[in-house]
């Protein structure tokens, strides 16, 4: 494949392009919250809470096509052990091109850089697509909230799956 692949820090020159990104490829399968306002000149990913520093990008040949989101789930020292995965999103004209899988392994790589013991995350039920990729990334389901959300007419499960470092 000629196709280069590879993974860096976000920083905030990103954040209008990772704004529509979001917002192009928003769907209630990967989506809890509603759809985000069409992009303007003014849209970036980032506030407060979304700091740039807490997102990788991954580029293909040159040109980002997906972001993944690690944090700490809470602000409690007692916490800090934990990174969880709160966003992750590739470009439409992208996916099955292994970007999702590469992104994940950064953030893994990332958690563990920081001496996080686990990383976790949540994914809903009918999200095949994440599901099989955080599989293979070697994530298990831990928990499920049933009927944790109302979407398109359906109440959909929440997945709780972790991976110990
Ligand atoms: C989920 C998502 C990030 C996957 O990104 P991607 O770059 O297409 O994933 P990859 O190409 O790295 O796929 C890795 C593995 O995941 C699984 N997978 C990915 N897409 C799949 C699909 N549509 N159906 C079934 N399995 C799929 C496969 O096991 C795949 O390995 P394979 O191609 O060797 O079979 C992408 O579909 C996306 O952005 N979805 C919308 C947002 C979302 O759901 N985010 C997750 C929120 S928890």
């Amino acid at each position: 494949m000629s196709d280069t692949l590879r993974t860096r820090p976000a920083d905030a020159a990103d954040g209008p392009l990772l704004y529509r990104l979001d917002h192009d490829g928003w769907s209630t399968l990967g989506e809890v919250a509603e759809r985000s306002a069409p992009p303007t000149a003014d849209s970036t990913l980032f506030d407060e809470r979304h700091r740039p520093q807490d997102y990788l990008v991954a580029e293909l040949d040159g040109q980002v096509v997906g972001y993944v989101r690690l944090v700490p789930p809470t602000p409690l020292p007692s916490n800090a052990h934990i990174r969880q995965i709160s966003g992750l999103a590739v470009d439409r004209s992208a996916r099955r091109r292994g970007v999702g899988a590469v992104l994940v392994a950064a953030a893994v790589a990332r958690a563990r850089r920081v001496g996080a013991r686990r990383v976790t995350l949540r994914v809903l039920g009918y999200n095949t697509p994440a599901r099989k990729l955080y599989e293979a990334a070697g994530f298990t389901v831990e928990g499920v909230s049933p009927e944790e959300f109302y979407l398109d007419g359906r109440y959909v499960d929440d997945v709780v799956m972790g991976l110990t470092l």
